[in-house]
C-alpha cells in the first residue's frame, strides 16, 4: 500500500517536471542556460587566467583614452577639487613650468587633492606617464 503509493507520488512528480520543461518558451529557455552557463565565461577581477591580473603585474592593458576615461576624468573633465581641466591650455601649460618630470612624478605619486595613480592601482608608472601626455595632447 504504502509502497504503491510512493509509486503515484513519483508518477505525479515525473509528470509534473515533464509538463514543466516543455512549457518553457524560448526565451525561459535562454535565460536559464544562461544562468547556468559556465562561469569560466565570465572574466572574474584578480583572476589569473584572464588580462585583469596581467594587467596588475605588467601594467595595465588599457589605452590611455580609456584609463583617463575610467580613472581621471572625474575629476579633470569638471575641475573637481582644482583640478587641471583637460582642454584647458592655460592650466596645463603652467604646470609645465615645474618640468614634465615632476608633473609626471606628482601624478604617479599624488600632489594635494590629486591622489596617486589617479587610484588607478593597476596603472604602472608608464600608465600614468602614457595618460599625462593624453591629457598634455588634448590640452594645446
Ligand atoms: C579625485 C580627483 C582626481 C582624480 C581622480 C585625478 N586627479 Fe589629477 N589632479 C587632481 C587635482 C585636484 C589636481 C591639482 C593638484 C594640485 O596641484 O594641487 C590634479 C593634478 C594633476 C596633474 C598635474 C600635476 C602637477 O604636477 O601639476 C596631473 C598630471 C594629473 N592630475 C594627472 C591625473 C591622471 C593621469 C589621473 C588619472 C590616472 C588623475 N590625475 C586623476 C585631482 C584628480
Amino acid at each position: 500500500m504504502l509502497k504503491s503509493n510512493a509509486v503515484k507520488l513519483m508518477g505525479i512528480l515525473l509528470l509534473g517536471v515533464t509538463l514543466s520543461a516543455h512549457g518553457l518558451s524560448d526565451k525561459q529557455r535562454a535565460g536559464i542556460e544562461q544562468r547556468i552557463a559556465p562561469a569560466g565565461n565570465v572574466c572574474m577581477e584578480g583572476d589569473s587566467s584572464c588580462g585583469v591580473a596581467m594587467a596588475a603585474a605588467g601594467g595595465s592593458t588599457k589605452s590611455p583614452e580609456e584609463i583617463y576615461n575610467t580613472n581621471c576624468m572625474a575629476c579633470h573633465a569638471t575641475g573637481a577639487a582644482g583640478a587641471p581641466k583637460m582642454g584647458d591650455v592655460a592650466a596645463w601649460a603652467s604646470r609645465l613650468d615645474k618640468g614634465i618630470e615632476q608633473v609626471y612624478a606628482n601624478a604617479i605619486n599624488g600632489i594635494n587633492a590629486m591622489p596617486a595613480k589617479g587610484l588607478c592601482m593597476s596603472c604602472s608608472d608608464d600608465d600614468v606617464i602614457a595618460v599625462v601626455d593624453y591629457i598634455f595632447d588634448n590640452s594645446q
